[in-house]
């Protein structure tokens, strides 16, 4: 179905462990990192942290640290900005969390959208009939009950009077968001099919069982895009997005032998999707689900004009021809995709025999772009130092750092993967020259205050850190 050029052939689903293999993933390549370390350096350097931790946490609930929420915001503009700024067939987005009842009715979330569950009779732990092997408890061998169909979805009530209220859902997938104001969109946008509408936002899924840090949590941030298109061009389209989706991984840092593609086998479909393919990533417990590219057909904008009685077509006046368009929707998670750029990014380095852990993250993903590091704390070098994060701060985000030792300073820098760091020494009063260091390469440069900017703007778009050319204009 894939074209020649797709840049991976698809993975078989035997080569998945389970109709959802996500939890434990698919062991068949190991992992270079482990999660524990992932989740150390997210809680030691701000990025991200157990919620409400002070009453002892609760069970797969994270939240974002000064470092993390900066992070994920680069994601998610970085999405953005390839989805929607840089295209004129997409338009954005942004409905509410908590929609008619109706909407789950007609979507099929209110049937459908249900795992197999069973309860150990002795510890009382909750198992997806999925993950069980066997037919006793994984924790304490103890009886299981037969599986019972649970929903997914978290239910709560609208209104004040509690008798009188009326049982809401919040939403589990952004995209019913989109169905529904599909018409409002397509008369006040004036575009032509093919037309894509993306949204992101929180979701919501009561998840039988979670776990892998910020993997598969009960809360989480979806990027969905609905591309409405002329039934019949369905498939090229799939074939489209499959590669644009996989080649955005690719452009912002993930390794290509660390992703695959993996078709769902026809018993695997959710009960929307006539065709679907994961991209994969190779996390720390084995290939798991990244992203997700399905081919809804027409499913969801017919069952919607069923259910609210309001036509949901589209009449394309060039052909003068009257149809219900067909979906492809990529849908990736924020949170998730945060966890693959932070694992493909960390590496350990002997520097000088020393050990340096590092993100070397993409820079347009860097929490922190530019630190602003003033050789000591000394009261000649903090004006000139403040002077120079003054005039960077307002275009990049930029940190200023004068405690500690400078060598521990480039670490904590490195730990986070900010890409620049610009130190200020003695020389520096004289000269009105600093030195940029690089992330990577380690590279110093030195180059004249008044031309930081434009040198640090080059570099953030990609120009080469060449240090030797640098020097050599060095002003003496
Ligand atoms: N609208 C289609 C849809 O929601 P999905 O495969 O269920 O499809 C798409 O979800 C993506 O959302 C997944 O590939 C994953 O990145 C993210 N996702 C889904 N459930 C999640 C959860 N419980 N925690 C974190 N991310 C999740």
């Amino acid at each position: 179905m894939l074209n020649e050029d797709t840049p991976l052939t698809p993975v078989n689903k035997a080569d998945k462990l389970s109709p959802d293999a996500s939890e434990k993933g698919d062991l068949s390549m190991p992992a270079k990192v482990d999660m524990d370390k992932i989740v150390s350096l997210c809680k030691r350097r701000g990025l991200i942290f157990p919620s409400s931790e002070i009453y002892g946490g609760l069970a797969s609930c994270w939240d974002y640290g000064p470092m993390g929420v900066e992070l994920k915001r680069n994601v998610r503009d970085a999405w953005w900005k390839s989805i929607v700024h840089e295209r004129d067939d997409v338009v954005g987005l942004d409905t509410s969390i908590m929609m008619h009842p109706g909407v789950w009715t007609a979507s099929g979330h209110i049937d459908s959208f249900t795992d197999p569950l069973l309860e150990c009779k002795s510890c009382h732990l909750r198992w997806r009939a999925d993950d069980i092997e066997g037919q006793r408890c994984p924790k304490c061998d103890g009886e299981l009950t037969e599986p019972r169909m649970f929903n997914l979805m978290f239910k709560t009530s609208m209104g004040p009077v509690e008798e009188e209220a009326s049982t809401i859902y919040l939403r589990p997938e952004t995209a019913q968001g989109i169905f529904v104001n599909f018409d409002n969109v397509i008369t006040t946008s004036r575009k032509k099919l093919p037309l894509g509408i993306a949204q992101i936002g929180k979701s919501f899924r009561n998840e039988i069982t979670t776990g892998n840090f910020i993997f598969r949590t009960r809360e989480f941030e979806h990027m969905e895009l609905e591309y409405f298109v002329k039934p019949g061009t369905d498939e090229e389209w799939l074939d489209y997005w499959v590669k644009e989706r996989f080649d955005w991984y690719v452009k912002l840092g993930i390794r290509k032998e660390n992703l695959r593609l993996r078709q769902h086998g026809k018993d695997e479909l959710a009960h929307y999707a006539r065709d679907c393919y994961d991209i994969d990533y190779l996390f720390p417990m084995g290939w798991s689900e990244l992203e997700g590219i399905a081919n809804r057909g027409d499913f969801d904008l017919i069952q919607h004009a069923k259910h609210s009685g309001k036509e949901l077509g589209y009449y394309d006046a060039e052909a003068g021809e009257k149809y219900v368009p067909y979906v492809i929707e990529p849908s990736a998670g924020v949170d998730r995709s945060v966890l693959a750029f932070l694992i493909d990014a960390y590496d350990e380095e002997e520097v000088e025999g020393e050990k340096r852990t590092v993100l070397h993250l993409n820079p347009s993903l860097s929490p922190i772009k530019v630190a602003v590091l003033p050789l000591s704390r000394n009261e000649k070098l903090t004006p000139l130092a403040k002077e120079v994060f003054n005039k960077l701060c307002p275009n990049f985000v930029t940190d200023y750092d004068d405690s500690q030792s400078i060598g521990r300073r480039y670490r904590r820098q490195d730990e986070i993967g900010t890409p620049f760091c610009v130190t200020i020494d003695f020389e520096s009063l004289e000269d009105k020259q600093v030195t940029i260091r690089e992330r990577d390469s380690l590279a110093q440069i030195r180059v004249p205050i008044e031309k930081l900017e434009k040198n640090l703007e080059a570099k953030l778009k990609g120009e080469a850190f060449n240090a030797s050319a640098l020097w050599a204009t060095r002003e003496k």
